[in-house]
Order: structure tokens, then C-alpha cells, then sequence
């Protein structure tokens, strides 16, 4: 089967390496907003005819939209105005906060159209495709783009789940909690240590493996049993002091204090390990204002 690639930056050159390989697909024609820049997509797949313009591109029995969010729709169309898009073709976007129905032009044209969004982090597309098998990837879209999508998933040795189209952005922000956060996260706890005097080489040899061994305690325990500190303790005089130092030093830091202690609060009160009253306490403290 053929496939045209439009927008292949990191995981586009990723899926179209791993299609390549499989045997199953074959990359047509690879469109960038520069020749030069698909050119560098087509060296690190090892296959595909790297085009200038989406104008450049010829009909393919799938297209894969993987350039940024924001450019979908606009590509979709621009696809469907130059006749690349025939009916009964498959056309699917890669995004996880959105559903096919930013591809409706395509659907008007006749194609089948649907989404498909590897739960993958893909920060370096050589580590990625070394990584990705074993990925889990959620699909939506019409019956026959859903059993396109298993293949294409099943090329790039990705296991499927369905989502549901209308609620992408829920299903999305867990994915941007748990990585895009979490990253943002680990550097609060490196400002943090920062302004507690620690170098970056010492703060980076605690925040390593500290959090690796919380990630598998969650998966172990799950989030209720695995939740330590000074909120499970029920500490609320230890807390009120913490999150006012960290509000007066840095505002930022004290609100990512207080609304991912509130969560701790939530947790603790499943938990049971703290008194109850210590628990309201805490809550009372979060609610005040220290700007
Ligand atoms: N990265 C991830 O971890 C990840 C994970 C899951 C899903 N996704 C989804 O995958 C999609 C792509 O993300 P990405 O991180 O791979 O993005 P990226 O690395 O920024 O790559 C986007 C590519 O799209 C091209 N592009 C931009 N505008 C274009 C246009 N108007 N016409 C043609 N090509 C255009 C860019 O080409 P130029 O080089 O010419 O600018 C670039 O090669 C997004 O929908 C994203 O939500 C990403």
C-alpha cells in the first residue's frame, strides 16, 4: 500500500522508518513546507520522493497528516484542492487532541478518514523508532479508516485502543499531565534544590532515580498507596510553612504546590493513613492567598 507523508518532522520520520521496514507500506512522496527539509525526512526513513509544495504530491492510497496541529485542517484542505486525496482512499492526522473531523474536507472528497495517536514521547525520532515497539496508540474514525489504522499500527508493531472522537481533549490531557507536566515538573524540583544551594550534577543524581522509583511504586502499588510525605502524614504545620516559603520566593512554584497538594489531599483521604481534621486543615491552607 502507498502512502503520502505531509509534515514529516520527529514523528512522522519515525512512523515512515518503521512502515518502510515493515514491508507492508510504501512511502510515495514525503511533503515538508521545504524540499530541503523533506529531503532530511526521506534520508532517515530510506525511501519515499521528497516534494517542495503539497501541490507537488501525487494520489496515494493513504495520506498521513502528521505536521503540527494547527496546520491539519488547512493541509487537509490544501491536499483535497489539489486532487490528492481519491475517493476510498484513507486519510488520517496524528494528533491526540483532536478528532478526524478536522479531516471533513477529505470525507467531503470521498476519502475515509480517522485519527491515529502513538502515546509516545518522541523527542529524538532515532531513539524512537528504536523504542517503538510495544507502543500503545488510540485510533478513532470511520469502519474503514479504523481497520486501516490497525494496519498501519500493526506495521509499526503498535498495539490499538479506540477512543471516543468527542472526548479527545480529556484522553489528550492525560497524556500532557503525565509527560509534557511531569517534565515541567522535575524542573520546579530542580529550581527547587537550586535554591536550596544543591549543584545541578547532585540534584540530577536525586531526581533520577527518586523519581524512577516513584513511577514504580504507581505502577506497583497504584497513585492511593503509593502517595509519601508530608500530606499523607497529615503534616499541616510542616505544609502551611513549605508552601508559604515557596509562595514568597516564587509564585509559580508555590501554585504548583498548592494545586498538586490539593490532589495530595484527595489521595491522602482515600489513603486513610492521616487524621481527617489534619487533612481539612491543609485544605483550609491552600485555600488562602499568599500573593
Ligand atoms: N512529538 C510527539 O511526541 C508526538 C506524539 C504524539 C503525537 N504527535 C502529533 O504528531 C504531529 C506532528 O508532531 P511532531 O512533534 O512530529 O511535529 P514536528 O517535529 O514539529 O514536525 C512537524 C513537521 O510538519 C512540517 N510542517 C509544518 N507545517 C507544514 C505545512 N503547512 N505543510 C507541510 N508540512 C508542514 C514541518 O516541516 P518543516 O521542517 O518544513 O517546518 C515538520 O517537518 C502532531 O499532530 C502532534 O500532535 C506528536
Amino acid at each position: 500500500m502507498k502512502m503520502n507523508i505531509v509534515g514529516c518532522g520527529r514523528l512522522g520520520s519515525t512512523i515512515g522508518r518503521a512502515l518502510t521496514d515493515s514491508e507492508s507500506f510504501e512511502i510515495e512522496a514525503v511533503a515538508n513546507r521545504t524540499l530541503e527539509s523533506s529531503k532530511s525526512a526521506t534520508d532517515f526513513i530510506g525511501s519515499g520522493t521528497p516534494v517542495g509544495s503539497l501541490d507537488d504530491l501525487l494520489p496515494a492510497d493513504s495520506t498521513m497528516l502528521a505536521c503540527p496541529d494547527d496546520s491539519i485542517e488547512s493541509c487537509c484542505e490544501q491536499i483535497v484542492a489539489a486532487q490528492v486525496v481519491r475517493p476510498g482512499s484513507f486519510v488520517f492526522h496524528c494528533s491526540g487532541a483532536h478528532s478526524s473531523e478536522l479531516l471533513s474536507s477529505a470525507a467531503a472528497a470521498g476519502a475515509h478518514t480517522g485519527s491515529f495517536h502513538p502515546v509516545k514521547s518522541f523527542a529524538d525520532p532515532s531513539h524512537a523508532y528504536a523504542t517503538l515497539p510495544g507502543t500503545l496508540g488510540g485510533i478513532e474514525g470511520d469502519e474503514p479508516c479504523i481497520s486501516h489504522l490497525q494496519s498501519v499500527a500493526e506495521a509499526c508493531r503498535i498495539s490499538t485502543f479506540e477512543i471516543d472522537a468527542a472526548s479527545k481533549f480529556h484522553y489528550h490531557a492525560g497524556s500532557v499531565l503525565v509527560c509534557n507536566y511531569l517534565v515541567a515538573l522535575l524542573e520546579a524540583g530542580y529550581q527547587c534544590f537550586d535554591r536550596a544551594g544543591l549543584s545541578k550534577e547532585t540534584a540530577s543524581q536525586i531526581i533520577g532515580p527518586f523519581a524512577a522509583e516513584t513511577l514504580a511504586n504507581v505502577e506497583r502499588l497504584g497513585t492511593t498507596q503509593a502517595l509519601t510525605g508530608p500530606i499523607a502524614r497529615g503534616e499541616k504545620r510542616l505544609v502551611e510553612a513549605q508552601f508559604e516559603a515557596l509562595y514568597s520566593a516564587d509564585e509559580r512554584l508555590g501554585a504548583i504546590y498548592q494545586s498538586l497538594g490539593m490532589m495530595a489531599v484527595e489521595l491522602s483521604k482515600n489513603q486513610g493513613s492521616a487524621a481527617k481534621a489534619d487533612l481539612t486543615a491543609i485544605t483550609e491552607t491552600f485555600k488562602r492567598d499568599y500573593r
